[in-house]
């Protein structure tokens, strides 16, 4: 996969006075069914989530709360994503070595997948990771 196929989807906002709402729902806002949910928070400062490629899971990424950046890399080309609003996320397709740093304070990640957990699913190793690309 290339960097090209990774983009930032905006989710329907029902805007109301009484606070703000969005959605999201699978194969409708993102191009997968939902298999599995998670999500990262208390980062302390100047740490870095998720240094890692997928080769089958795909996933969808949202700042439900402060802010972060994905940087996504296909081994010729990285792209940073600054995410801070809880109604677009990034889509991140299988097999891109993804990492996350610059968390805010009380930065909420959630993170929408498309495979159960699998470790023999991860590659952790960045060599290996440029290995399989080229
Ligand atoms: P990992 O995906 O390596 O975290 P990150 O990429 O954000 O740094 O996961 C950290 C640990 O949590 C690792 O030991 C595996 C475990 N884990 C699960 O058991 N299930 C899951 O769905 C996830 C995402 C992680």
């Amino acid at each position: 996969m290339k960097i090209s196929e990774a983009k930032i989807i905006n989710l329907p906002k029902i805007l109301d006075r009484r606070g703000n709402l969005s959605i999201i729902e699978e194969m409708k806002n993102i191009p997968f069914k939902i298999e599995r949910t998670y999500w990262i928070y208390d980062v302390p400062g100047g740490e870095t989530r998720g240094a890692h490629a997928y080769k089958e899971n795909q996933e969808f990424i949202v700042a439900l709360s402060g802010s972060f950046d994905v940087i996504l890399d296909d081994g010729k080309e990285k792209k940073t994503f600054s995410l801070n609003r809880s109604y677009y996320g990034l889509y991140v397709p299988k097999g891109l070595w993804r990492q996350m740093n610059n968390f805010s304070t009380n930065a909420l990640a959630l993170i929408l997948a498309s495979t159960k957990y699998h470790a023999n699913d991860y590659i952790r190793n960045y060599d290996e990771f440029l290995k399989i690309k080229s």
